[in-house]
C-alpha cells in the first residue's frame, strides 16, 4: 500500500533493526565490512564508500519522497551539485542557469568547470521567452534552475522549463532546496534531476551538512552512482542518519516555516522602512499565481529591500535578536543574512550580484510573536 508523505518520512528506508527490534535503526559508523569468504558479501556490503545501510536508508527516503526511482546522498550540496555535473558534462558542453541561483553554484560553473572547457550562460528563468532563446537546441547540455530563487524568490513554471529544456534536448535539475519535497514535486513536474543541499530544510536543525541528487531515470542513475563511488563526495554515516531524523519532522516544519514567513512578510509589507518584500506567498508578488499551483505552501523564506538603502539594511540584519545572523537557511531557529556580503559575496560585481540594501531571512518555527516583534524592534532601531 503506498503511503502519504508525512508517513514516508518517518518509515520508508527507516524499518526497525531485525536483530534486536531497536526502533530507530542503528547508525553503521564502519568503513568496511566483513567478508564471508573473499567476495562473500553480506547484504552486497563491501566498503563504506560504495555503500552503507544508514546512507542506503537516506537514499531509499530521498528518493520516496521526491518521487524518484534513485536517490544519491553526498558531503554537501556542492558535492552533488558537482558530482551531477562530471556524470553528465565533459569539455565544450554549455549550461545555462538561472541569473539569480546559490553564488556557489554559479561559482561552480563558472570557476571550476570553466576551467574544463564548460561555458556558462545565465538567463531570467522566470521568463520563459528568454530561456527559449538561451536553450538553443542541440547546444545546451543542462538547464539549471532554482525556484524559489534565492535570495529574491522568483518563481519559474517547471512544467514550461522542462519542455524548453527537452525540445532543446537538454537535462532539466531543479534545486529543491528553498522549497523542500513536501512543499514542492519537480520530478514529477517533468525535470529530469531535482538537487538539494539536504544542509538547510531536510536537515532542518542545522547541525550537518549535505547535499542529494534524485532521478527517475536508470541510465542517469547508474551514471550518478558512478561518480559517487569513483570520486567518493559520499554523505558519512552520521550526517546521513542527522538528515534522516530531521526529515521524519518535514511536513510539520514546512507548515509551520510556512506560515510564520506569511505573517512576517504581511507585516513587513507595511511598514514604512520596507520598500519591498519578496514572498510568493503575498498577492503582490509577481510569481503569487504560479507558486499557488506548483507548491503545496510558500515556504520559510523572504527577502526584503530596505527603503534606506544598504546602511538600513545593514543595521537591521545587525540588530535582531531571536533572527540571529548566520550563513544558511532552513532549520528550526530563524537566521537573518546580508546576501550581497555573506551568500552572494562570490558573486558580486557580476550580474547576479545582490541589491546591497535586501536582506534575507530564513524564518524559524519560533513562536511567532517572538519573531514579529523582533523584527518590528530592529526595524525601530532603524530610526
Ligand atoms: C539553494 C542552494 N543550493 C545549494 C547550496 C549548496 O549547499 P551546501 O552549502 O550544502 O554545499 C546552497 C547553500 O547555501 C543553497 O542555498
Amino acid at each position: 500500500m503506498s503511503h502519504d508523505f508525512e508517513t514516508r518520512a518517518i518509515h520508508d528506508g527507516q524499518a526497525f533493526d531485525p536483530t534486536t527490534g531497536a526502533i530507530i535503526p542503528p547508525i553503521y559508523q564502519t568503513s568496511t565490512f566483513v567478508q564471508d569468504g573473499i567476495g562473500g558479501f553480506r547484504g552486497g556490503y563491501e566498503y563504506g564508500r560504495s555503500a552503507n545501510p544508514t546512507r542506503e536508508s537516506l537514499q531509499t527516503v530521498l528518493a520516496s519522497l521526491e518521487g524518484g526511482s534513485a536517490a544519491f546522498s553526498f558531503s554537501s550540496g556542492l558535492a552533488a551539485e558537482d558530482s551531477l555535473l562530471r556524470a553528465v558534462l565533459a569539455p565544450g558542453s554549455r549550461v545555462v542557469m538561472g541569473n539569480d541561483v546559490y553564488g556557489g553554484t554559479h561559482r561552480l560553473v563558472n570557476r571550476v568547470w570553466a576551467a574544463w572547457g564548460v561555458t556558462l550562460e545565465t538567463v531570467d528563468m522566470s521568463d520563459l521567452d528568454a530561456v527559449r532563446a538561451a536553450a538553443r537546441p542541440g547546444e545546451t547540455t543542462v538547464l539549471w534552475v532554482e525556484t524559489p530563487s534565492n535570495p529574491l524568490m522568483k518563481i519559474t513554471d517547471i512544467a514550461g522549463l522542462a519542455e524548453i529544456g527537452h525540445a532543446a534536448g537538454a537535462l532539466v535539475v531543479v534545486d529543491n532546496t528553498f522549497a523542500s519535497p513536501y512543499v514542492q514535486q519537480p520530478l514529477a513536474l517533468g525535470a529530469d534531476v531535482v538537487v538539494h543541499s539536504t544542509t538547510k530544510y531536510l536537515g532542518g536543525h542545522s547541525d550537518t551538512l549535505g547535499g542529494a541528487l534524485v532521478v527517475n531515470d536508470d541510465e542517469l542513475a547508474s551514471k550518478i552512482g558512478f561518480i559517487q563511488f569513483g570520486v567518493g563526495a559520499i554523505s558519512a554515516p552520521m550526517e546521513a542518519w542527522l538528515t534522516i531524523r530531521g526529515i521524519k519532522t518535514l511536513g510539520v516544519r514546512m507548515d509551520r516555516h510556512s506560515s510564520n514567513a506569511q505573517a512576517i512578510a504581511e507585516a513587513l509589507v507595511e511598514h514604512p522602512a520596507v520598500e519591498t518584500v519578496f514572498y510568493p506567498g503575498l498577492a503582490t508578488h509577481p510569481g503569487h499565481e504560479l507558486a499557488s499551483r506548483q507548491m503545496k505552501r510558500f515556504g520559510g523564506m523572504l527577502s526584503v529591500a530596505l527603503a534606506g538603502g544598504p546602511a538600513a539594511a545593514r543595521t537591521f540584519a545587525e540588530s535582531t535578536e531571536v533572527f540571529q545572523l548566520a550563513e544558511s537557511l532552513g532549520g528550526v531557529e530563524s537566521l537573518i543574512g546580508y546576501p550581497s556580503e555573506m551568500t552572494h559575496a562570490s558573486v558580486k560585481g557580476t550580474e547576479l550580484a545582490v541589491p546591497e540594501n535586501v536582506i534575507r531571512l530564513s524564518v524559524g518555527i519560533e513562536s511567532i510573536d517572538d519573531l514579529l516583534a523582533d523584527v518590528d524592534g530592529a526595524l525601530g532601531r532603524l530610526g
